[in-house]
């Protein structure tokens, strides 16, 4: 179990991340879900160990891990632009992680891993020769090969659109669980979060304003700002929809 007691964050004494009081149990997807500026990546990147946090406790699995570096928590995170080495082709920089530690993954779950992402048929492709949701696959699988403790990741859907961002979306929910992975996902779009993750934690102006599950949220939002923000954008989404089906029946 992750937990954050009381952290506060602030940058040149402006306070971004105000008394946040989580925990996020093994396996479960959560998301962190708000508006632009709100503090998610922040919150996501003190997770991962590269900021600091001005006061508060991170504990993990009964541990003070505030202090401990990156790379001794043992998490990983896949960031927004994906970062993948453009002078290593697909396979090298899915096995780049394990140059030093070739016995993280089994070779096994490595072309296990490949499959699951569909990239079998891009592995001698350069970087630049992918598309969007295939370089977002690229780096998933760069990133699980590593078997984090907690993955990690920073708008994952946002550069992508359609039948693909389905498909991703439904990719990283399967891996998730088959893995028993503790995943965190940062997104600003409601209805991404609602139906990708266990819980969802709503930001707004750094503070929690609801910490549950989907259902809770929709059935039972808990301030005026998820009332206004989350469940009226998902509604005006459904009519947007719904009106689109209406003038096709006229
Ligand atoms: N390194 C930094 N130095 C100063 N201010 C920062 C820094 N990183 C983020 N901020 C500020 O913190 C707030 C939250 O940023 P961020 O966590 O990136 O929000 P989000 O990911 O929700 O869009 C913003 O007002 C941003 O300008
Ligand atoms: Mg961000």
């Amino acid at each position: 179990m992750l937990e954050l007691v009381h952290v506060e964050k602030s940058y040149d004494r402006n306070p971004v991340l105000k008394d946040i009081n989580l925990s996020i149990d093994d396996g479960e997807i959560v998301s962190i879900l708000g508006p632009s500026g709100c503090g998610k990546t922040t919150l996501l990147n003190i997770i991962l160990g590269i900021t600091p946090i001005t006061s508060g406790k991170l504990i993990y699995n009964g541990t003070d891990i505030t202090k401990l570096p990156m790379e001794k928590r043992g998490f990983n995170i896949v960031f927004q632009d994906y970062a993948l080495f453009p002078n290593l082709d697909v396979k090298g920089n899915i096995r780049y992680g394990l140059r030093n530690n070739p016995n993280i993954s089994t070779p096994q779950e490595v072309e296990d891993l490949i499959d699951l992402l569909n990239l079998r048929e891009h592995l001698d492709k350069s970087i630049h020769q992918l598309s969007g949701g295939q370089k977002q696959r690229v780096a998933l699988a760069r990133t699980m090969v590593m078997k984090p403790k907690v993955l990690l990741l920073d708008e994952p859907l946002s550069a992508l659109d359609g039948i693909i961002k389905e498909q991703i979306k439904e990719r990283i929910h399967t891996i998730a669980k088959q893995f028993q992975l503790t995943t965190i996902i940062v997104t600003h779009d409601p209805e991404e979060a609602l139906t990708l993750s266990d819980k969802v934690i709503i930001l707004s102006d750094g503070r929690v304003e609801q910490y549950s599950s989907s259902q809770d949220i929709i059935t039972n939002p808990q301030t005026d700002f998820v009332k206004d923000f989350i469940i009226q954008q998902l509604q005006v989404k459904r009519s947007n929809i719904i009106g689109l089906f209406d003038e096709r029946a006229v």
